[in-house]
């Protein structure tokens, strides 16, 4: 046992259990030992232009040779932070948006909830302010007290203690159970928080219609819609966001991850324009800051990545993967090595008829990386992913089951 507390792990297991990493380079990674991986799953769904671009690491070293950082609370600004925000609100549907800057998905999903309940505060003259925030079955928000409160995994919303009130749970994929809820509290429904793809609750892409279904609901009843593209961010669904791909958009959106591939932490939350103006609306102090908001290298990370993902092409690189993972994928349901799959862009998953620790072992045995979620095999591979790399990462899949 060392001292490192492992996020996710049994408090129990032993340090020396762990698989010690210690170079990783473009798709692949390599332990201690010398033994080769390929990174099946971005790390934990983050890396979109691959390990070790050192274009990235040469625009974080220049960023700290100038300054490393300086907050961005009253009356301090610097140029990396204003650029992330101009750059992300122009990839994304929100035109005229503004952008709220933090480090990890976490407080990006906490800045949201908070955010929407902030603006219903501000609208409610006369009448009680609307609290409810909606979440949904299966939905991964992160782990903070707001981000606890609104998954949809009850397992990790357990043993911690009263969590948040007025949050509601509609099931993952039940549109008449949604409308049933609107129908009932649509007065006091403040917004609805839900991953437009669903990542770490088992890869769930949103049925036909459902999400333009929540995205009406919350229109006709005056609740804000907020997109977690936390994971489906960055080209990840084969847009530049989720909410391109399935031509819906939201309020309100979370990101972290791809925006720089991981090599620092940087997320964010982009409001609407409709927003940003009630934000900037009279007696209008946003009352709500990290130490680290648009921290400045992190931000020339994020800067120097979405220069790849344009350059590269990475989002139209990831259309390509989208087509390799179905045939490949359907194959292996023809030949009845698995049940069934689903996903889309460059993050799928494959379900098997029964828990799928035992294959995800047996694929880090043979040296891919993935995650088992309940019956399935989830891959979130990097976005420079070639075709014969998914026929590898099949075959292992395959002759692991
Ligand atoms: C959709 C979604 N939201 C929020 C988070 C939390 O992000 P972080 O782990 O950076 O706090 C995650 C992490 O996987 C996520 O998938």
């Amino acid at each position: 046992m060392t001292a490192l507390l492992h996020p996710f792990a049994d408090a129990a297991k032993p340090e020396a259990e762990y698989i010690n990493v210690v170079r990783a380079e473009g798709t692949t990674l390599w332990d201690d030992s010398g033994k080769q991986y390929f990174d099946a799953m971005s790390s934990l769904w983050y890396c979109q232009v691959g390990h070790g671009r050192t274009e990235i690491i040469d625009a974080v070293h220049r960023q700290m040779t100038g300054f490393s950082n300086y907050h961005t609370f009253d009356p301090f600004t610097h140029g990396p932070a204003v650029e992330v925000a101009e750059r992300v609100v122009a990839l994304s549907s929100l035109s005229g948006g503004r952008v709220y800057l933090a480090c990890s998905g976490s407080e990006a999903v906490d800045t949201a909830l908070k955010t929407i309940r902030l603006i219903h505060q501000r609208r409610a003259t006369g009448g009680p302010a609307r609290q409810i925030i909606v979440r949904r079955e299966r939905g991964y928000h992160g782990v903070n007290f707001g981000g606890t409160t609104a998954q949809g995994i009850e397992a990790n919303r357990e043993g911690w203690g009263d969590l948040i009130p007025h949050f509601v749970e509609i099931p993952g994929d039940d549109l008449e159970a949604a409308a049933r809820l609107f129908a009932e509290k649509g007065d006091q429904i403040a917004g609805l928080i839900t991953e437009p793809i669903q990542g770490a609750g088992g890869v769930h892409p949103p049925q036909d219609g459902y999400l333009e279904g929540l995205r009406r609901m919350c229109d006709d009843h005056g609740a804000l819609l907020c997109f977690d593209e936390v994971i489906s961010g960055f080209g990840r669904t084969g847009e530049w966001f989720a909410s391109q791909t399935y031509g819906v958009t939201p309020d309100i959106m979370t990101f972290a991850k791809g925006v720089t591939s991981g090599y620092l932490p940087l997320s964010g939350m982009v409001v609407s324009a409709e927003i940003a103006a009630e934000l900037e609306g009279h007696g209008s102090m946003y009352r709500h800051g990290h130490t680290y908001s648009g921290h400045a290298a992190s931000c020339a990370a994020a800067l120097a990545n979405i220069d790849i993902i344009e350059r590269e092409d990475l989002v139209g690189h990831t259309k390509k993967l989208h087509g390799w993972f179905e045939s490949g994928l359907s194959a292996l349901a023809a030949d009845g090595i698995i049940d069934s799959y689903r996903g889309v862009g460059a993050v799928w998953a494959a379900e098997f008829d029964r828990d799928a620790t035992d294959i995800k072992a047996a694929m880090l045995d043979k040296g891919v990386v993935t995650r088992s979620i309940y019956n399935a095999i989830a891959l979130c591979p990097p976005l420079i992913t070639t075709e014969a790399e998914v026929g590898h990462v099949l075959d292992v899949m395959a002759s692991c089951t």
